[in-house]
C-alpha cells in the first residue's frame, strides 16, 4: 500500500517538474493584439486607423499583455543610402511605443507591408539591413519589454534560402547595440507553419519563432477585398471534430518543429476571421485557436484592434464583447 502512495507522489512530482521544465522555456507573454492598419499604412490613417494613446489602457485592462504595432518603415526611410528613418515618423512611432510601455505591456515592433523587399530581394537586402541598424541603435536603450520582429511575412521572391542569409546578418546587426533583447523571426510563405522546416535560426537564447494562422483561409477571408479571387462570403466555422483536428493538427506541426529545435519559444503572431464571417463562427474559431494555442504553451496576438477584424469597434468606442470573451474568457472584477 505504502509503496504504491509512494510512487503515485513520485508520478506526480515527475509531472510538476516535467510543467515547470517546459514553462521556463515559455514566454514572459501570452495575449495580445495588433494595433493593425494604422503605422503599416503608406501613412497613417489611410486605411481608417490611427492609434489613439488611450487605447493602450483599455488594452491592458481587458487582460491582455502585449501588443504588435505593425510599422511600414520602408514607406518612411530614404531610397537611397544611408537610408535614413525621417525624424518625425521615429517621433511618432517613438511616442505609440512609450504610450504601450507606459500601459505595462509587452511591445513588439517589426518592419511590415516591406512589399519591395518580397519582388526584388537582392536590391532591398541593404536597404533591409540598414533599416534595422537604424532602429536597433534607436531603442537600444528601451526597456527589455520592448520586442524587435525582423520582417513581417516573407514571401514571393524573398525565399527561405535568401532569408535565411538575411535574418542571420539583420540579427548579428542588432545583437551589436542590444544583446539580449527579444527577436522575433518567422518562416516564409506568409510565416507560414508549412515552411517553418526551412526556417534556420542562429543558437542565441533569446529568439522567438513566430507563424501566422488564418487556417482555413476561405473561412477566415471571405470576402476580403486585399485577396483575389476573394473567397466567397457565406462559409461557417461550426466547429466540428474534423474542423478543429485540422486546427490541432497544423498546431502541433509548429510545436513538433520547436521540440526538434532546442523547444525555441513559440508566438502566434497573427490570427482572425475577416468581419465579413458571421460572428457566431468567427468566435467560435477565435476561442478555438486561442485556446489550442495556449494548451500548447505558444503565446498569441490576435489580428487586430479595430479595422476590418476588430475586436474593438471605435465608432462605439466600445469591445466586441463576444470576441473578446472569445480571446480573454476570464471577466476581471
Ligand atoms: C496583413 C494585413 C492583412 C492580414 C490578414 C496581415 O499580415 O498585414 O494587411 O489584413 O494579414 O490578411
Amino acid at each position: 500500500m505504502f509503496l504504491r502512495q509512494a510512487f503515485i507522489i513520485f508520478i506526480l512530482v515527475l509531472c510538476l517538474l516535467k510543467t515547470s521544465i517546459s514553462f521556463a522555456k515559455s514566454l514572459p507573454i501570452l495575449r495580445g493584439v495588433n494595433m493593425g492598419n494604422a503605422l503599416e499604412a503608406p501613412i497613417e490613417g489611410e486605411w481608417g486607423v490611427v492609434i489613439r494613446d488611450e487605447y493602450f489602457k483599455l488594452i491592458k485592462e481587458a487582460g491582455f499583455d502585449h501588443v504588435r504595432i505593425p510599422v511600414r518603415w520602408s514607406a518612411h526611410a530614404d531610397i537611397r543610402p544611408p537610408y535614413n528613418i525621417e525624424a518625425n515618423f521615429f517621433k511618432r512611432v517613438d511616442h505609440v511605443v512609450n504610450e504601450a510601455l507606459k500601459n505595462g505591456l509587452y511591445v513588439i515592433l517589426n518592419i511590415h507591408h516591406y512589399d519591395e523587399i518580397m519582388q526584388r530581394p537582392e536590391q532591398h537586402k541593404d536597404r533591409f539591413l540598414k533599416i534595422w541598424e537604424q532602429l536597433s541603435r534607436h531603442y537600444k536603450d528601451y526597456p527589455e519589454t520592448l520586442w524587435f520582429e525582423l520582417l513581417n511575412e516573407p514571401c514571393n521572391y524573398l525565399n527561405s534560402k535568401l532569408w535565411n542569409q538575411y535574418l542571420k546578418e539583420a540579427i548579428s546587426i542588432i545583437r551589436k547595440t542590444n544583446p539580449t533583447r527579444k527577436i522575433i523571426v518567422g518562416p516564409t510563405d506568409w510565416n507560414s507553419i508549412y515552411k517553418l522546416n526551412e526556417l534556420e535560426i542562429p543558437n542565441d537564447p533569446n529568439i522567438v519563432v513566430t507563424f501566422h494562422y488564418y487556417n482555413p483561409f476561405q473561412f477566415t477571408h471571405q470576402g476580403a477585398e486585399w485577396v483575389s479571387p476573394s473567397p466567397p462570403v457565406g462559409t461557417k466555422w461550426l466547429g466540428t471534430t474534423f474542423e478543429k483536428r485540422i486546427v490541432s493538427g497544423e498546431l502541433d506541426m509548429a510545436v513538433e518543429w520547436s521540440k526538434r529545435h532546442n523547444n525555441v519559444p513559440l508566438l502566434l503572431g497573427e490570427f482572425g476571421a475577416y468581419s465579413k464571417a458571421d460572428m457566431e463562427s468567427r468566435v467560435r474559431w477565435t476561442s478555438f485557436v486561442a485556446r489550442s494555442a495556449e494548451e500548447r504553451g505558444i503565446a498569441w496576438c490576435y489580428w487586430e484592434f479595430c479595422a476590418g477584424f476588430g475586436v474593438y469597434d471605435p465608432v462605439k468606442g466600445e469591445w466586441r464583447t463576444p470576441l473578446l470573451r472569445a480571446l480573454i474568457p476570464e471577466v476581471k472584477k
